[in-house]
């Protein structure tokens, strides 16, 4: 039993200490439109209460249903130095936040699909998609490297994009790794990943935010449409926020990222320490 106001009042301040405000933006990015994009996601975060963490979709800047490189080179841009990462950037500073984007990224004559880790102090970490879906392949280039963690104070991150749900390695090493909250830019299509999402919570004991979009886009070849139900999940597989299919959304929670470093399930049980990798080794056979 608390004993009086101020021990309260301590608590209080504790549990703020280290609890996190995460959240999610979902919107629909118009294709090509960067500037239009920009607006909308200064718009929506300048305007939201304070938040330490924040996720936006895939290819936020520029859409996603490319018929040539001579469309997506039109909006890619070379990171840090491009204008859709500054003006991030100065939502991070004055926000005192961190924000998690999809981005299209120019490399030379390359191009990537591609998520930043931005904070108060400006870019920190670009994260290249490892796995790329269907016709991303005929644009972009798959990822060249490695999975990272980022520790941004109240909790250690990682990075992935859309399509890496359906590999558990991509979960599996950021959580080695150490990450706490799993950080999930997406364009969704297949109606599977928010289920799956729990999975790749509960097995690594992690939060994840999906940021998925909304609305479809369609060329002459292709029409896609996009599932929307953004979602945060917990270590205990709980749906902790979630936004609707086709609804423009920003939502947040507070969690406790310290709940993320308990792997043990049980006395007996810890999901690293009982894993079996000596018959694990097929796993990076080609
Ligand atoms: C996807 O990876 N954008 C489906």
């Amino acid at each position: 039993m608390l004993k009086n106001k101020s021990e309260s009042n301590t608590l209080k301040i504790l549990i703020s200490l280290f609890s996190m405000k995460i959240g999610f933006f979902q919107f629909e990015p118009k294709f090509l439109e960067v500037e239009e994009n920009i607006n909308l996601i200064i718009s929506e975060l300048e305007k939201t209460q304070n938040f330490d963490l924040l996720v936006l979709p895939e290819l936020a800047n520029s859409g996603y249903v490319f018929k040539n490189k001579e469309e997506l080179r039109k909006v890619a841009e070379e990171i840090p130095k491009g204008v859709f990462i500054f003006h991030l950037e100065d939502i991070c500073k004055n926000k005192n936040a961190y924000v998690v984007s999809g981005v299209a990224e120019k490399k030379g004559s390359t191009f990537f699909n591609s998520s930043v880790l931005i904070g108060p102090e400006g870019y920190i970490s670009t994260y290249r998609k490892l796995h790329l879906f269907d016709r991303e392949k005929l644009f972009f280039e798959p990822g060249n490297k490695p999975l990272e963690i980022y520790d941004i104070g109240k909790a250690k991150v990682g990075l992935m994009i859309c399509f890496d749900w359906i590999f558990p390695e991509t979960t599996r090493i950021l959580a080695l790794k150490g990450a706490e909250i799993i950080c999930h830019s997406a364009n969704l299509v297949l109606p599977y990943s928010q289920t799956a999402m729990l999975a790749r919570s509960v097995e690594n004991a992690v939060y994840t935010i999906t940021a998925n979009r909304i609305g479809v886009e369609k060329n002459d070849e292709i029409s896609l449409n996009f599932t929307g139900q953004s979602q945060i999940t917990s270590p205990k597989m709980e749906t902790l926020a979630k936004a609707g299919k086709d609804t423009v959304e920003l939502k947040t929670v507070d969690i406790d990222p310290e709940i993320a470093k308990n792997k043990w399930i049980n006395e007996r049980n810890n999901l690293f320490k009982d894993r079996r990798i000596e018959y694990y080794s097929i796993l990076t056979e080609k």
